[in-house]
């Protein structure tokens, strides 16, 4: 498949450069540069070796890939199809994460990118329930947060892939929770641009958007809380 999206962007999401760009910004083609670096390692050691994990929010199979080779059967979700077109190797689903009805429960479900941040609050919440609806009743939930103070740390950059990834600033909206984030991918041959909205989420708030879809933290995974392993409430841990 070649040529645009065809879904309307998000509203508050944008992206420019050259090549393909998904609803909520993302150049396709960056994504194809970028490593997964330590990712795939941090949900490895998370979860049961060889589980059923379903990945919200895939994109061209940066994570998907390496956890197909550790042993994970992965089903692979995206709304896009020209990032779904990147997928090798998993089962792929063309879908909005928050009108996910797949008849089937995952030992593994994955909620990562920092998607849990969406700006609109109603849109999270059809995340974190699209996770608990698809997540076994002695499974998991892995999500990745953002670092406390990332809305704070602009202008930051770091080398990935052969590029520059530069979080140029953290824009205020019309909403002191919300910011428009403007990130920019500069490689030698392109350059490409994002802008999408982040809603802040310490802790507290976290946890009690977790426990409104039905969830609770079991363990946050990294020593910058930005990893949390959540279960189902009600399920006894330990
Ligand atoms: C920042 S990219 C990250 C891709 C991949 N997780 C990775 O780490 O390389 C976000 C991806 O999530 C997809 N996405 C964002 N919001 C989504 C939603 N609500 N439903 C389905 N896909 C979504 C985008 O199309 C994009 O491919």
């Amino acid at each position: 498949m070649s040529g645009p999206e065809t879904r309307t962007p998000r509203e508050g999401y944008e992206g420019t450069g050259p090549g393909a760009i998904t609803p909520d910004g993302c150049a396709v083609e960056v994504y194809t540069r970028l490593p997964a670096g330590d990712e795939p390692d941090v949900i490895a050691s998370a979860v049961p070796a060889g589980a059923s994990l379903l990945e919200l929010g895939c994109g061209t199979g940066r994570v998907t890939h390496p956890l197909l080779e550790r042993g994970f059967a992965v089903t692979a979700v995206d709304e896009s199809p020209r990032m779904l077109e990147h997928v090798r190797g998993a089962r792929t689903v063309c879908s909005p994460i928050e009108t996910l009805e797949l008849d089937e429960r995952f030992e593994v479900v994955l909620l990562s990118s920092f998607l849990v941040h969406a700006g609109d609050v109603r849109v999270r919440d059809a995340l974190l329930r699209a996770c608990r609806r698809h997540v076994a009743d002695d499974g998991c939930v892995l999500v990745q947060r953002e670092g406390e103070d990332w809305h704070e740390r602009v202008p930051r950059e770091r080398r990935a892939g052969g590029g520059l990834i530069r979080i140029a600033a953290a824009d205020p909206t019309g909403d002191p929770r919300v910011s428009a984030i403007r990130c920019e991918y500069v490689f030698p041959d392109a350059t490409w641009t994002q802008t999408f909205l982040s809603r802040r989420l310490g802790r507290e708030e976290f946890e009690e958007a977790l426990a409104g879809a039905g969830l609770v933290v079991d363990a946050y995974l990294t020593e910058d809380r930005t990893w949390v392993r959540a279960l189902p409430a009600g399920r006894r841990t330990g």
